[in-house]
């Protein structure tokens, strides 16, 4: 590793926060020992309807998994995330939304705004056929309609499946029919960036591929032309005028599915992934508060949009369940330009600000005086998730973004496990740039030797990481595949969860994800993660971005072929090129050195900034016919670009 220095938490930090040193190790080993006993005290911090008497029944045996929490319980997710708050913060305003146009006025809409909103949502979704169980579609924009959409399925117990509207119609159209949805909830437009989507039409286009009738409520955002179909299209605006601003919160039961998530695995189509109701808030809720040292009043911001877990747990259900100010943005870090996350920051006093490393390294190329024009003196906390943030990244926002008053929060977590496995807690553990430290309550990690699937004690160790226990916010089973979901998490490695990634835990115990497994490579009998590699090559002056992947090589089974953008104003060159195969031997050593290095003005990344390693993979093994679904890219012809320019193997 390039750099395991430390950074232990500022005093201001420890003296504020809900749990400092002694603390953590108290409740760890506390949620260690009893599990039932821990979660059914932090199980309170949720109003029940009916309160729990069970706390925990879980099988991993393969062929029965069977997780269930507080399974006897009953409970309404928008009831704990609007009506308890109502009393004692009706006035308080529980979302800020920001436009993609910073022109244009900013709304701060109050608890009670956010009741009134919900409850017609709902009742429109009634007068619509929907009821308890029944699905419904989202696919919006990062409007406030967009929770008011979320928290009023949950208010009439239907399952809410959102589909990030950058998905084209044919992925939307899979997963309208995919969970049999009733309704589908869009917009006329998305804008973003200063472009604008067409949501509808891709909603028209998707629609025509689902053999069921599916309503439409579509909420006007931009007021452009769309198609209409007269018996299925209802606007929100005129359906809310002729229903009541009240609708009762419906009885759930704690194991009822709250909603449904597709999210790509390693093989096959997207997978459902189901999480249920009552062991999902607790545990969103609880690291909400626990992992962002959340107190009353503070303005989070959490960048990630509703279309991901991290929306779902970490801008709405976790920071609204904590009767907390949480903040929507529509638009994008680069537009108007690369100050815009600072300039929000300053504009709504900020104090915790949650964003993926790919922002991070696209704005660090962009130089310091985006960040430094801003005042971002009411920051407190900083957060990253998503993939393994490099040291130079992570430096960068530590300094030039925190000002080294900021305990950064590298969390690692999944679409199934609901909320934070592992994360530094802010005022009890000193962070080191890319480890995400240590493992949160009630997760018990373990290391395996992937060959053996022998549990490897110790530290200064490396293999993959699977969870030896349930948490309450872990999935449930795959949409309507139960089998699958065996087969995915249960079988390989008998009896725990296996998280498909990698993992290292260090001479103090600390764990460093290393990446996807199946991004790991191995050369010359080596195995090295990816993520190593890129991070070295970043570290790098020149460097703006760079992804890694394995190919086949005649001698040493997989060669190492790097994909490497520059900074602004750096002209490729042979002799950068040597230049970065030394750089790369002296930060890790020679079995990592490059074989082949591609000068990429752009990377393939989704539309959530996530590279897509499969196509980069497959043009590093010459195998352009298998490139699969680039819908989901941000820019397809980046992909082209790579093509054309790939390196020649001989
Ligand atoms: C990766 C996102 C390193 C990891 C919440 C995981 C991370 C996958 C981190 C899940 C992190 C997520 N450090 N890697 N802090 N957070 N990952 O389902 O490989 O979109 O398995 O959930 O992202 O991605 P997903």
């Amino acid at each position: 590793m390039s750099d395991s220095k430390t950074y232990a938490p500022s005093a201001e930090t420890v003296a504020r926060a809900h749990v400092d040193a002694a603390k953590y190790d108290e409740m760890y080993a506390a949620s260690i020992k009893d599990p039932e006993a821990f979660w059914g005290e932090h199980g309170k911090r949720i109003d029940w309807i009916k309160p729990y008497t069970q706390v925990k029944d879980v099988s991993y045996d393969f062929g029965n998994v069977n997780i269930n929490w507080y399974a006897d319980g009953t409970l309404n997710v928008s009831a704990n995330c609007i009506d308890r708050h109502l009393e004692t913060r009706g006035d308080q305003t529980a979302i800020i939304w920001e436009p993609d146009n910073p022109e244009d006025d900013a709304q701060h809409i109050t608890y009670k705004q956010l009741h009134a909103e919900t409850c017609k949502m709902a009742n429109v979704l009634k007068s619509l056929g929907v009821g308890k169980g029944d699905r419904v579609v989202l696919y919006l924009p990062m409007i406030p309609e967009a929770a008011y959409a979320m928290l009023a399925c949950t208010r009439i117990g239907a399952i809410h499946s959102i589909v990030f509207a950058g998905f084209s119609p044919d992925a939307l159209a899979a997963r309208v029919s995919g969970c049999d949805a009733k309704v589908v909830i869009t917009a006329d437009g998305a804008p973003r960036g200063g472009r604008v989507t067409n949501l509808k039409d891709n909603v028209n286009q998707a629609l025509i591929n689902v053999m069921h009738d599916t309503h439409c409520l579509v909420v006007k955002r931009t007021g452009q032309q769309i198609a209409w179909r007269d018996d299925l299209d209802h606007w929100l605006h005129e359906a809310a005028e002729g229903v009541d601003a009240d609708c009762p919160a419906v009885e759930m039961a704690a194991e009822d599915p709250l909603f449904i998530l597709y999210t790509s695995g390693s093989t096959g189509q997207p997978k459902g992934v189901v999480h249920t109701t009552g062991g999902y808030i607790v545990y969103a809720a609880l690291t909400h508060e626990i992992t962002f040292d959340y107190h009353d009043g503070d303005v989070y911001w959490c960048t990630a949009d509703v279309g991901w877990v991290t929306g779902h747990s970490y801008i709405v259900y976790g920071p609204l369940a904590n009767g907390g100010i949480t903040l929507m943005f529509e638009g994008v870090p680069t537009y108007p330009d690369a100050s815009r996350f600072w300039q929000i920051c300053e504009k709504h006093k900020v104090a915790q600000f949650y964003t993926a490393p790919t922002a991070l390294r696209a704005l660090m190329g962009q130089g310091n005086s985006f960040v430094e024009k801003a005042d971002l003196s009411s920051l407190k906390l900083l957060g990253t998730v998503g993939e393994p943030i490099n040291p130079e990244a992570w430096n960068w926002y530590y300094n030039v973004v925190g000002g080294g008053r900021c305990p950064i929060v590298d969390t690692w977590w999944q679409t199934e496990t609901g909320g934070h496995l592992m994360t530094p807690l802010p005022g009890a553990h000193a962070t080191k740039p890319g480890s995400a430290m240590k493992p949160f309550f009630g997760i018990k990690p373990l290391v395996l030797d992937p060959t053996s699937a022998e549990v490897i004690e110790g530290n200064g160790v490396e293999g993959v990481l699977v969870i030896a226990d349930s948490w309450p916010g872990q999935m449930r089973t795959v949409w309507e595949d139960h089998e699958r979901f065996e087969k995915t998490y249960f079988s390989d490695y008998k009896g725990y969860y296996f998280t498909g990634d990698g993992c290292r835990r260090d001479e103090d115990g600390d764990y460093w994800i290393t990446g996807r497994v199946d991004d790991v490579i191995n050369v010359s009998g080596h195995r090295m993660g990816t993520a190593e590699v890129e991070s070295a090559l970043v570290a790098h002056a020149t460097v703006a971005e760079a992804a890694v992947v394995g190919y086949p090589h005649d001698i040493k089974g997989q060669g190492i072929y790097c994909y490497v953008t520059l900074m602004n104003g750096q002209e490729p060159s042979e002799e950068l090129r040597k230049e970065l195969r030394t750089w790369v031997r002296q930060e890790i050593g020679p079995i990592a050195s490059p074989d082949l290095i591609q000068w990429a003005p752009g990377l393939p990344k989704t539309r959530s900034g996530k590279i897509m390693r499969r196509i980069l993979r497959k043009i590093a093994e010459d195998d352009f016919g298998a490139l699969g679904d680039t819908s989901t890219l941000a820019d397809p012809s980046v992909v082209e670009d790579l093509i054309e320019n790939r390196m020649n193997k001989s």
